[in-house]
C-alpha cells in the first residue's frame, strides 16, 4: 500500500502522475499538491461536469481538494456546485489584488473542498499575459491541499496547453461523436508539440510536415519523451463498449500520426440525472445519485485514486456506500498482507493482486477488472519451480511473484480476456 497523501490535518502526502498508480501517488513530482487538470478540444463535452463531480469524489474520500476554474472567459463552476456568486477570482490574482492562489479559495459547502472560481467578465482573466500565465502556473504548487484539479475552457489557446501539460496528470475528455473525436485528437496532438516547444525552445510546428514521429527527429530524447507520453481518457456520455470504440479510433490516430499511445481511464454514461444535477446546480455526486452516471464517476474516482484508499480508511468524510466499499476493500487488503497494485495495460486499467496463503501454502494471484470482476487466478503452490528458480526467502516470495506476473502482463505473456474487460 502506498503512503498515505496528505489528509486534512495536513500530514505527509504522495501522490500520482497517471491513472491507477495512485493519485495522489507517485514519485518524480515536484514538492506541493497533485495537478490534475481536464481538457479537450470541444466545448459542451463535459469536462466541467466531470471536473466538478472528481473534486466531490475526491474530497469525499478524504482529500483537501481545491477545484480550480481555469476556463479563461468562460468560467463557470460556481454555478455547478451551487455556490453565491464569487466575491474574488483569478482576475484579482492578475491583477496582483491578492499574492496567493489560496487568498482566493471559496467554500463550496461540500467538505474539503474549495474552489477558486474563473473570471468570466475580465478581460485579464480572459486571456492572461505570457508572465500572468507563467506566475499562475507557478502558484498551482503553493496551494494548501493535497489534490488541484484544474478545470480548463475548449480550444488549443496556448493557456490552456501550457495549463494541461503543467499538471502530473492531464486528462482528455471527449464524448463518442465524430466531431468531437476529431477535436480530442487536434488537442492531443496541439499539447504534445507545445509540450515539446516549451520545453526545447525550438519552433517544432514550423518543422512539421506530416505525421509527428517521422517529421521530428526520432534520436531527439525531448521527442522520444514526449511521444512516449500517454494519454489518459475519459469518454462522456457513452457506455463502455462505445467508449472501447473511440479509444480503439483515437488509439490508431496517435499511434498513426504522433507516434505516442492514448489509455482509457472510464467512460461516464449519458443520463438525465447528470443534466438535471447541473439544471438543480448540485453536483451528481451529491445528489444521493448512486448508478448511471454517478456510478461510473465513482469508479473513475476509485481508479484515479488507486492504491490511497487508505487515506478513505482513515480520513473518509462521507459514509456513502461506496467510500465505505472501497474502505472495508483496503483494511481487508492490510489485514490479508496482500501486494495490490493497479496496472495500465494497453487497452485497460486493471488491479493485480498477490496474496501469500502462508508457509505452508503459495502464492494466490488475481487480475480484477476496474469493477472488481476476477478475470484472471491462479494459485502458485510454494514446491512450483518458480520459487525453486529464484530461490528468495519466504518474505521475499509474494514480492517478486508479484513482479513476475506484472511484467508477464505487460509483455502480453499472461493475456487477459478482452471481452470480460470491456
Ligand atoms: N454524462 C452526461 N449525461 C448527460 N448530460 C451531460 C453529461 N455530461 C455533460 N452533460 C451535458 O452537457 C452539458 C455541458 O457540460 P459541461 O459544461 O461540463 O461541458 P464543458 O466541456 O465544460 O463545456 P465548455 O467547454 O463550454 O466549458 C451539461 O450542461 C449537461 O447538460
Ligand atoms: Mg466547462
Amino acid at each position: 500500500m502506498p503512503p498515505p497523501p496528505q489528509r486534512t490535518d495536513g500530514s505527509a502526502q504522495q501522490r500520482a502522475t497517471s491513472p491507477g498508480s495512485g493519485p495522489i501517488g507517485a514519485a518524480n513530482r515536484p514538492e506541493g499538491p497533485a495537478i490534475w487538470a481536464l481538457g479537450g478540444g470541444k466545448g459542451g463535452i463535459g469536462k466541467s461536469f466531470i471536473a466538478t463531480n472528481l473534486a466531490v469524489g475526491a474530497a469525499r474520500a478524504g482529500y483537501r481538494v481545491v477545484l480550480l476554474d481555469a476556463d479563461l472567459g468562460g468560467a463557470n463552476l460556481d454555478t455547478f456546485l451551487g455556490c453565491p456568486r464569487p466575491t474574488v477570482s483569478l482576475g484579482d490574482f492578475f491583477r496582483k489584488n491578492v499574492a496567493t492562489l489560496d487568498d482566493l479559495a471559496m467554500d463550496t459547502g461540500v467538505p474539503g473542498l474549495s474552489l477558486i472560481a474563473g473570471d468570466a467578465d475580465s478581460l485579464a482573466a480572459a486571456a492572461p499575459h505570457h508572465s500572468q500565465k507563467e506566475k499562475l502556473i507557478r502558484h498551482l504548487r503553493k496551494i494548501s491541499a493535497s489534490l488541484v484539479i484544474v478545470d480548463l475552457g475548449a480550444g488549443t489557446s496556448f493557456n490552456t496547453l501550457d495549463l494541461f501539460n503543467a499538471a502530473d496528470m492531464g486528462l482528455v475528455v471527449t464524448v463518442p461523436e465524430p466531431t468531437a473525436i476529431q477535436n480530442c485528437f487536434s488537442f492531443i496532438k496541439s499539447v504534445t508539440l507545445r509540450g515539446l516547444e516549451r520545453r526545447s525552445g525550438v519552433k517544432r510546428r514550423e518543422a512539421m510536415v506530416g505525421p509527428l514521429n517521422r517529421t521530428l527527429d526520432p534520436s531527439d530524447p525531448e521527442v522520444q519523451r514526449a511521444l512516449a507520453k500517454r494519454i489518459p481518457l475519459i469518454i462522456n456520455r457513452a457506455r463502455a463498449a462505445q467508449a472501447q470504440t473511440v479509444v480503439r479510433t483515437l488509439g490508431g490516430l496517435a499511434r498513426r500520426f504522433l507516434g505516442s499511445q492514448v489509455d482509457l481511464v472510464g467512460s461516464v454514461r449519458d443520463d438525465p440525472a447528470a443534466r438535471k444535477s447541473i439544471q438543480q446546480m448540485r453536483p451528481l455526486l451529491e445528489s444521493g445519485a448512486a448508478d448511471g452516471a454517478a456510478a461510473d464517476l465513482q469508479r473513475l474516482i476509485r481508479l484515479l485514486i488507486g492504491g490511497d484508499q487508505a487515506a478513505a480508511a482513515t480520513a473518509p468524510t462521507a459514509a456513502d456506500p461506496q467510500t465505505t466499499a472501497a474502505v472495508e476493500e483496503s483494511k481487508a487488503i492490510e489485514e490479508s498482507k496482500a501486494i495490490e497494485e493497479r496496472l495500465q495495460l494497453e487497452h485497460a486499467v486493471v488491479r493485480l493482486r498477490t496474496e501469500d496463503l502462508g508457509s505452508g501454502g503459495g502464492i494466490f494471484t488475481q487480475v480484477l477488472s476496474p469493477e472488481g470482476r476476477a478475470v484472471f487466478s491462479r494459485a502458485t503452490p510454494y514446491t512450483d519451480p518458480f520459487f525453486q528458480r529464484i530461490s528468495a526467502s519466504p518474505e521475499e516470495r509474494p514480492r517478486l511473484h508479484h513482479l513476475a506476473i506484472k511484467r508477464a502482463l505487460s509483455t502480453g505473456r499472461i493475456q487477459l480476456p478482452a471481452r470480460q474487460l470491456a
